[in-house]
């Protein structure tokens, strides 16, 4: 229930539509309480001088006013809740949405995008039904219930009494059934997540399981979690489903109660026929705030289930942030400096970069080879604060990049990074990503230097093509090159590439390094690569072992001394010349 108090907050700001229609709501709730008030006195007056033709008339044309207005003002607060509910649903959609956005890199890679998809939607619908409905059923039923009770009271305090005697159960009844309908939606909306999670990760997954032929064994992990939440669906329905007639049942008993002795009253005069009609039309009406009770806990139930779950995402800390003493990143006018850094992830034991100590000289381009896994990607990602480097061991022309503000230090570097991820746009856009103001012949720039041009002058729409998931489908090495163009229309001061020639053929790569020499002149330029060849003119080149530096110096410097880079040189010069000669082979048709 205290979840859902911060869903309710929500309603502050719409106090004046909430004001209209909780009027609409009490005026149509006020005026239903009057017709057994008319019957009891069209009763009372039957076989009096007072029931005359024009009495009867009077309290036809009383009963056609009042449910003309109740189906206005019923519309109206209808209009308004729903008006109400959903403002509430837009508003805490935004702001799930917003700071899902500043959540870091570290959340996101824990928790399943099908999981937040659920919560994105099945959750949100939850407590929009309990915030709007909820509020409508909880002042309806208090209203409703009190006055209904007041004018019992009023008719005759013994006939309540007796009318009341199935009250405890239903509040009993309530409460048991509130709990365990808790527990069983938790059951439901954590199954409903499941079931998402795994559509989406098929979809996303589809080349691998038809390559796989795993489409059998994806069908029947389906099935079961499909079945669980079937299960889970109907154990909701079940206990939901025994509520309503259990009122029923309890208000049926209280009628008859109230008949039989009411009937005794009537008879000995303490109440009129009249009166008693009203009090039976009353009981009748009471029932209702009873039923909405049992919804009411539904609902809350439900909303208060599915706002935790929102509410474990919307109270995670965006561990990344400025702290309050951050400072702009001006243009880099010095090194970037990694001073004994040692790293590892919250989830794992080991550390996965050790007391590693390199700078990288401004204007200047500086390679990193390094085997799989050797931690080069995550090295960039502290660059970025992606992830949080420890303080005073990353920085920026001397200053700790834990005092920078995330944005201009972000601003500041164009990225590549090693999964080339493309929107459902169109290719310009795909490349004026960073800025969408660029001119056509920026991107154009872009396309050219990142050696994409002729690629894109193929496409059906040139730069218009839409890629992705609603357009053309790139192969590896154009979406590597497109991300390229992307980040090199930034004209960053800082231009990491994270392995972003791989999918690259080597003439092509060649091309683009060639084009890039022009590119980096005045700018800190990072090169991640398996490649030598990816590396071998820059200026300064490290070697990454097991998240340690154990060799740095120029090309010409490394081939020379035992280690990695000379092994990794040896090798993939011997198979470059074994593919040459392949070639050439095929060429002279010696095969
Ligand atoms: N988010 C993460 N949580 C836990 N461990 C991680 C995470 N990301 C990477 N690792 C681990 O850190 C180590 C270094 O990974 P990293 O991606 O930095 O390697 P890499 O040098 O970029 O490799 P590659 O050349 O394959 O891209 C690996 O052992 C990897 O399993
Ligand atoms: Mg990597």
């Amino acid at each position: 229930m205290r979840s859902l108090w911060r869903a309710f907050r929500y309603l502050k700001r719409h106090w004046p539509l909430l004001v209209i229609g909780l009027g609409a709501l009490l005026l149509v709730d006020s005026v239903q309480l009057l017709i057994p008030k008319l019957v009891q006195w069209y009763f009372d007056a039957l076989g009096t001088p007072r029931f005359t033709s024009w009495y009867i008339l009077r309290t036809s044309l009383a009963i056609f006013a009042i449910s003309l207005s109740i189906g206005v003002f019923r519309f109206l607060w209808r209009l308004t809740f729903v008006g109400v509910s959903f403002r509430v649903d837009r508003d805490i959609r935004r702001d799930f949405f917003d700071h899902l956005q500043k959540l870091s890199v570290g959340f996101h890679a824990r928790r399943k995008i099908g999981e937040l998809m659920a919560l994105a939607t099945n959750d949100l619908n939850a407590v929009r039904m309990a915030v709007g409905m909820g509020l409508i059923l909880m002042v309806d039923a208090i209203f409703m219930g009190i006055v209904c009770a007041v004018m019992m009271l009023h008719i005759s305090w013994k006939l309540t009494l007796f009318a009341a005697l199935p009250c405890p159960f239903i509040t009993i009844l309530v409460l048991t059934v509130g709990r365990v309908l808790h527990r069983r939606f938790k059951e439901q909306q954590k199954a409903y997540a499941d079931v998402t999670e795994h559509v989406q990760e098929t979809i996303s997954g589809i080349r691998v399981i038809q390559g796989y032929t795993q489409e059998e064994n994806f069908a029947e992990q389906y099935s079961g979690l499909n079945r669980n939440l079937f299960r889970a669906a109907i154990r909701v329905a079940i206990t939901w489903g025994m509520f309503g007639p259990v009122v029923h049942c309890l208000v049926s008993i209280a009628i008859g109660i109230l008949l039989y002795f009411g009937g005794k009253a009537a008879i000995f005069g303490d109440i009129s026929t009249g009166m008693f009609v009203a009090f039976f039309m009353y009981l009748q009406m009471i029932a209702w705030p009873f039923m909405a009770v049992g919804w009411l806990v539904n609902l809350f139930q439900r909303g208060g289930a599915s706002m935790l779950r929102l509410s474990e995402v919307m109270d995670a800390d965006p561990d990344i942030k400025d702290a309050p003493d951050a400072i702009e990143m001006e243009s880099l006018t010095g090194p970037i400096e990694i001073r004994n850094l040692d790293f590892k992830y919250d989830d794992t034991e080991e550390p996965v970069l050790h007391d590693l100590s390199v700078t990288f000289e401004k204007g200047k381009t500086t390679g990193i080879i390094g085997r799989t896994g050797s931690g080069k990607t995550t090295l960039i990602d502290l660059l970025l604060r992606l992830h949080d480097p420890p303080e005073g061991t990353v920085f920026f022309d001397g200053t700790d990049v834990r005092k920078l503000k995330v944005e201009s230090l972000r601003r500041s570097i164009g990225i590549v990074p090693q999964d080339s991820f493309l929107f459902s746009d169109s290719i310009a856009q795909n490349i004026a990503f960073g800025r969408t103001d660029a001119p056509e012949e920026l991107i154009q720039h872009a396309a050219e230097v990142s050696q994409l041009i002729d690629d894109i002058r193929g496409f059906p729409q040139g730069f218009d093509t839409l890629v992705g998931e609603r357009g053309v489908t790139l192969s590896g090495g154009q979406r590597q090159r497109t991300a390229i163009a992307r980040a090199l229309l930034l004209d960053p001061n800082i231009l990491i590439l994270d392995d972003s020639l791989s999918a690259i053929d080597v003439e092509t790569e060649e091309a683009i390094l060639d084009k890039l020499r022009d590119v980096r002149k005045g700018k800190t330029c990072l090169i991640v690569s398996h490649r030598i060849l990816t590396v071998k003119d820059a200026d300064n080149i490290v070697v990454l072992e097991c998240g340690k530096i154990t060799q740095s110096g120029t090309h010409d410097e490394l081939v020379e001394k035992e280690g990695l880079y000379a092994d990794l040189y040896r090798r993939q010069q011997l198979q470059r010349e074994l593919e040459q000669f392949e070639s050439d082979d095929a060429k002279s048709g010696v095969k």
